[in-house]
């Protein structure tokens, strides 16, 4: 292979990754692993059948910082964050986690750059870094809160039983379920229940946290006790990603403010931006939920 002959190649992938993602090549290049972000989202498109859900969403999330995303029903929060864990698969655009492209992989084909699809196992161990609470709480019924906890590390990651378990209590106290190990799901409110979800995505390590809406299915008085468990999260320098209605968390632990509507962010800034909004749509959303 001549020099020429490389050099065309590099600027073929280039080409494709500039395509893709104009900045792709450069995150891949980076010496300073504090400086790649935990996600970096650019120009995210998703389409259901006709129905273009969002519309070229760019988004930075950088290391040990909470982002709270803000927006209306339907304005594509759930699709976002579902994106990003692999429950969805892209329309356009790219998605990075921790400097790594999801869903695809740059391979050499023959001299030619293509972007080739991930295998199952690939997008496994992709999903392993990021840790996810719904708004309902899908715990296993007939399994304890321990149990629950435990699943993924023993079946998924393979964790010796007595090891699992170990670090499961660990997580449980860190969410203050310890003294309710042995309860069922149904024995337990719905604020114990999504502090049990936490505990049990916190079981994997993840590197990144995505929230989507976890407190609004509950009672209001049992909000308080899960927001302060993310509250500790974000103070322990865990990287989040919460979808919420909650504009008090919202302005205490963000970094950053997204306000998404119709499938493009509308706005974002520090969490000043919540009291201080500047565009009109943002504004209005505000004086709804505020
Ligand atoms: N699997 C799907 N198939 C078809 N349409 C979908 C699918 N998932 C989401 N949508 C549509 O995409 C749009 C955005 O949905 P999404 O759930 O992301 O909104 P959201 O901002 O999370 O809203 P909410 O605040 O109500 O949770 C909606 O119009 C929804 O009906
Ligand atoms: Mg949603």
């Amino acid at each position: 292979m001549t020099k020429n002959d490389l050099t065309a190649q590099t600027t073929a992938k280039e080409q494709e990754a500039d395509s893709l993602n104009s900045s792709d090549s450069a995150t891949q290049t980076s010496a300073d692993a504090a400086t790649v972000p935990a996600v970096k989202a650019t120009q995210v498109h998703k389409a259901f059948g006709s129905l273009h859900v969002l519309k070229g969403i760019d988004m930075t999330v950088m290391s040990g910082t909470v982002t709270v995303i803000l927006g209306p029903s339907g304005s594509g929060k759930s699709t976002f964050l579902r994106l990003i864990n692999q429950l969805e698969t892209l329309t356009g655009g790219s998605i990075e986690v921790d400097g790594e492209l999801i869903g695809y992989k740059h391979v050499n084909h023959g001299g030619k750059a293509e972007l080739q699809t991930l295998n199952d196992k690939e997008i496994a161990r992709q999903r392993e870094k990021l840790g996810m609470v719904f708004q309902r709480f899908n715990l296993f019924p007939h399994r304890t809160v321990l149990e629950n906890v435990m699943e993924a590390p023993v079946h998924v990651a393979k964790v010796p039983k007595d090891k699992a378990k170990e670090e499961a209590m660990k997580e449980l106290e860190r969410v203050g379920m310890a003294d309710r190990a042995d309860y069922y799901p149904m024995q337990l409110s719905g604020g114990q229940q999504q502090r049990v979800a936490i505990a049990r995505a916190l079981a994997m390590n993840p590197k990144i946290m995505l929230f989507d809406e976890p407190t609004s299915a509950l009672d209001p008085e049992l909000v308080g006790e899960v927001l302060g468990v993310m509250r500790s999260l974000a103070d322990a320098g865990m990287t989040m990603i919460v979808v919420t209605h909650e504009i008090g968390f919202a302005r205490e632990v963000a970094d950053q403010i997204v306000f998404m509507d119709g499938g493009v962010v509308v706005e974002h800034g520090g969490p000043e931006i919540i009291d201080n909004p500047q565009e009109p749509r943002f504004k209005d959303f505000l004086s709804h939920v505020l």
